[in-house]
């Protein structure tokens, strides 16, 4: 493994708007996005941790402002939060229009990725370093949004069951 990729912890992806991504309406298909979303959180945990990665949940993504064919869109993918085999990737979405010069923030997401083996199952990544203020406080925020979705499945599940009388599948 080239030791100046792995462990890397932040990684940026900028990707052309063409007309194939627009939807009925000639805007950027929500799905386009979410799908560079998906890649972008792939990529940054899959070169950080030095293994095949799956995606396990993609928090509540938010689009208030459309995205247009032509602009310039970054992803500002980094690794947040590191457990033993799960990584939350937090991604900062900018959108830039080329001819007008005008640069957006258009949303931002939380993804958790988890590192599997060959068959499958989870698998050990190595700790993150927590070297500024800014990533201890990434970090503990995303700590504490891992404890909330683990409640929110435990309590869904709960739902479940009482509703069911049997454990959701
Ligand atoms: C991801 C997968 C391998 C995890 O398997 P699992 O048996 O649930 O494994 P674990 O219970 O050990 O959990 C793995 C990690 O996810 C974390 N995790 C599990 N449920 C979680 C939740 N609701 N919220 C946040 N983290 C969660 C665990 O804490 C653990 O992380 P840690 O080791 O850093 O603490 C398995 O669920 C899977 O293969 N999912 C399908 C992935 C996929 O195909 N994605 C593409 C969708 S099309």
């Amino acid at each position: 493994m080239n030791d100046a990729l792995s462990g890397q912890h932040e990684l940026s992806m900028t990707v052309l708007m063409t007309p194939d991504m627009a939807n009925f309406s000639g805007k950027v298909h929500g799905g386009a996005i979410l799908k560079k979303l998906d890649e972008a959180a792939y990529a940054c945990a899959s070169r950080y941790s030095g293994s095949y990665v799956v995606t396990l949940s993609v928090d509540q993504v938010l689009f208030k402002q459309p995205i247009h064919v032509g602009e310039l869109v970054t992803f500002l993918a980094s690794i947040n939060h590191v457990g033993s085999s799960s990584m939350e990737v937090g991604i900062k979405v900018i959108a830039e229009s080329i001819q007008e010069k005008v640069i957006r923030h258009t949303n931002s997401c939380y993804l958790t990725m988890v590192a599997v083996d060959k068959e499958g199952r989870p698998a050990r990544v190595p700790p993150l370093k927590l070297e500024t203020s800014l990533q201890k406080l990434r970090s503990d925020k995303a700590a504490l949004r891992k404890k909330l979705r683990k409640e929110a499945e435990e309590e869904a599940r709960r739902t479940h069951e009482n509703h069911y009388g049997v454990q959701p599948r």
